[in-house]
């Protein structure tokens, strides 16, 4: 079992040190998107940023922090929101942006903050503990809907069958707890084998994104980012599924000036001026030693980027790869 399942360990920092060493050196004022426990954040001023701008959703997190953030007197700044507004809540030029994607240990490990098929709560799923939860899009969205996201979010082939399962559960009353639709997805699915996955793995991990709206946040955050980042400012990315790293990915490749490169017949008009550079040839997974500590950390991957001084601009979302579900309102 995850150290992050088991409820013994604090979140434990995954990719750390080979981010602070792909950003070295490290100085002036970093902004970390995704604060958590505050891994990075406590990381990036040890390693020697001047200040850090902790930013979180999850008023949770920052009302953690209270216990130790102190310490640091005003080189540590904490603001309750969403990284798709980074630019705003630093409201100065960066020399870094971290992002650590995803949901935390300690808001997987809480039962009643619904984001575990393991324990049972209520199915909520908001990182911010603000809008509609889980239980309103499972309960309220048509059939075609869910199965959309179970597909497009979680990569879940069984989507149709689920969708239509979670239906004709919810006709005998609302599916309100975590263990009840973790249920309803099981039994539409094969017995796993010893080391597969839990089969409601996908489906929860697609209800979440849909929750959070992670994709679009995501495709804003690089946005804002860019605007940002100072030139020669560092941008590093920890994604943990393939979808979102496919999006970081090609960020940084349309960015770099990746776009019609290998095509010479590519007009000349789409070549712009390259908004980063990149240091890593590829993406950076964990190493045996950091696995061996932290199984969770297995599918994380690091991607960075260095601004240049091009100017900021709008990036298409499709583009990026990013799975656009169609609008079908509720049943
Ligand atoms: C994987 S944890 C980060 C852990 C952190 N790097 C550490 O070392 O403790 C992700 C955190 O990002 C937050 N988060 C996720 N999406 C966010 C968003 N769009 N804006 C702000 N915070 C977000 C979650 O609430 C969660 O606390």
């Amino acid at each position: 079992m995850a150290a992050a399942e088991t409820g013994r360990r604090p979140h434990i920092p995954v990719l750390l040190r080979p981010l602070l060493a792909a950003v070295a050196p490290v100085s002036g004022v970093w902004l970390d998107g995704t604060f958590g426990a505050g891994g990075y954040a406590r990381g990036l001023l040890e390693a020697g940023a001047d200040r850090v701008i902790g930013v979180d959703r999850d008023p949770l997190a920052l009302e953690m922090a209270q216990d130790w953030a102190g310490a640091y007197g005003d080189r540590l700044r904490l603001v309750a929101g969403t990284f798709s507004q980074l630019d705003v809540h630093a409201g100065e030029p960066l020399d870094g942006v971290v992002l650590d994607l995803g949901v935390s240990s300690m808001q997987l490990d809480q039962a009643d903050r619904g984001f575990s098929f393991q324990k049972d709560g209520p199915l909520d799923m908001r990182m911010s503990q603000q809008g509609e939860s889980a239980a309103d899009l499972v309960n309220e969205a048509s059939e075609e809907t869910l199965a959309d996201i179970l597909y497009h979010y979680g990569e879940e082939r069984a989507s149709r069958r689920i969708a239509r399962a979670i239906v004709e559960a919810r006709a005998a009353g609302p599916i309100t707890r975590t263990l009840h639709l973790a249920q309803i997805v099981a039994r539409c699915l094969p017995r796993p084998k010893p080391g597969q996955i839990h089969p409601a793995t996908r489906s929860f991990q697609a209800i979440r994104i849909a929750v959070n709206a992670e994709f679009s946040e995501l495709v804003e955050g690089l946005e804002a980012a860019e605007r940002a980042l100072k030139p020669g400012g560092r941008l590093a990315v920890v994604t943990f599924h393939s979808l979102e790293d496919r999006i970081v990915k090609r960020f940084l490749q349309l960015r770099s000036g990746g776009e019609g490169q290998g095509n010479r017949y590519a007009p000349e008009t789409r070549a712009e001026a390259a908004r980063f550079t990149l240091p890593l040839r590829r993406a950076i997974s964990p190493d045996e030693a950091e696995l061996a500590d932290n199984p969770r950390a297995r599918s994380a991957r690091l991607r960075v980027g260095v601004r240049t001084d091009a100017p900021a601009g709008p990036v298409d979302p499709q583009a990026l790869g990013m799975p656009l579900i169609p609008k079908k309102g509720r049943r």
